[in-house]
């Protein structure tokens, strides 16, 4: 039986929402009370959720009053392949992070407002940006800007100084981050024949042949790499922290599918299925590895780091002191930003990156230098 089936068979009460069944989605959305007096769904519009139905409602009032939201259901198992189980947690940690933040007003800000949730059913309501594409543009040549890429660092900053040191209730993650660990630390040096429930939504890694198609030479590359012990001891090592670290709140996936462009020029942040407890750096490497693969320029990346690192609390008045060194506070990010590239450009969750024959190699090796020497030109000077 499929995660799907098996899901159907355990819950029948729950309804499974999808956007040409408007009708149902009007139901359950009634019995949440998310309706208005005289308040009716008249249509629905898939949005491009992967792994989650993401829809478009739109919500017509008998008096002529009209209004759109999103809605987000997330069940255990991959929208865009039903036999790709998927943690049951992830709707859970997604409600509760959207519900940390709105006590946050500057990460607030950057967010869809949450308009109603529930845990049961795994659903969100949010503010919809209409209008708004995701940044996933940027892969294939488009520029981010520094005001984007301040806005984005602004963001992590806010979050994570905000929730620093706090005594939050740990959110439900533990699956999802156990999946997160999977899929950046280890994928791209698992067996292709793991098995689905080990690459979750990205696939299993690509095997020589296959990256060679890709770029000349990044089939040997990743040979190496993959060969080399002390770079998988390293990475390893790595993924081992991230499963224990618990600083701060961190959304989990910071990347470019997740950042929307609105019409205006503003930009905001969605789905952080894969937020919790965490390190900041940890979100701060990830943006970066995204904005290297976009190849964005120097300044846009210096904007977004600027923006988004803060020293932990008390040490900015010990400037002096080893504990601090600005190498210390690269070095983390570097890490984690280089463990990002190498799932991004040997394992299964492959970008349409519109770059020079040669440039993919020359990050994986800039991401073999992060990972184990904790070092990236772009943060030493
Ligand atoms: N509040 C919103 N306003 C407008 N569009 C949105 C909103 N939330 C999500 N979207 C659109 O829907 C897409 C999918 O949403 P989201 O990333 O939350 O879904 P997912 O299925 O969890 O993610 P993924 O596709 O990354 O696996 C977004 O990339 C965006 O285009
Ligand atoms: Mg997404």
């Amino acid at each position: 039986m499929g995660p799907r089936a098996e899901f159907e068979a355990e819950h029948p009460e729950i309804h499974i929402l999808s956007a040409d069944q408007a009708g149902r989605v009007d139901l359950v959305m009634g019995a949440l009370g998310w309706l208005g007096d005289e308040e009716q769904v008249t249509m629905c519009r898939a949005l491009s959720g992967d792994s989650s139905t993401v829809m478009r409602v739109e919500l017509q009032e008998l008096r002529g009053g009209w209004r759109t939201a999103v809605l987000k259901q997330a069940l255990p198992w991959l929208q865009r392949d039903e036999s790709v189980a998927m943690p049951v947690d992830r709707g859970t940690a997604e409600l509760r992070f959207y519900r940390r933040v709105t006590g946050l007003p500057e990460a607030a800000a950057t967010m869809p407002r949450l308009l109603g949730g529930d845990e049961k059913r795994s659903v969100l309501l949010l503010e919809d940006f209409r209008g708004a594409s995701d940044l996933t543009s940027l892969y294939g040549g488009g520029s981010l800007g520094e005001d984007a890429a301040n806005a984005l660092g602004s963001f992590l900053r806010a979050l994570h100084v905000g929730t620093r040191g706090g005594q939050d209730p740990e959110p439900a993650h533990t699956g999802m981050r156990t999946l997160n660990q999977r899929l950046v630390f280890e994928a791209a040096f698992a067996s292709p024949t793991a098995g689905a429930e080990c690459f979750g939504p990205d696939g299993p890694r690509l095997d020589g042949p296959a990256l060679e198609e890709i770029e000349p030479g990044l089939g040997a590359a990743a040979a190496a790499l993959r060969a080399d012990s002390g770079f998988r001891e390293a990475i390893a090592a790595l993924g081992r922290r991230f499963l224990d670290a618990g600083g701060c709140l961190v959304h989990g996936a910071f990347h470019p599918g997740n950042w929307l462009l609105l019409p205006d020029g503003g930009v905001r942040v969605v789905d952080p299925q894969f937020g919790g407890r965490g390190e900041a750096e940890f979100d701060i490497g990830t943006g970066l590895a995204h904005l290297l693969l976009s190849q964005e320029p120097d300044e846009t990346v210096r904007a977004f780091l600027a923006a988004a690192w803060a020293p932990p609390q008390g040490e900015e008045e010990r400037e002096d002191s080893a504990s601090d060194e600005p190498e210390e506070i690269g070095a983390l990010v570097a890490r984690y930003a280089g463990a990002e590239l190498v799932r991004r450009l040997i394992g299964g969750a492959q970008l349409p990156l519109a770059v020079e024959a040669g440039s993919r190699c020359a990050l994986l090796d800039v991401a073999r230098t992060a990972v184990t020497d904790g070092r990236m030109e772009v943060l030493e000077t």
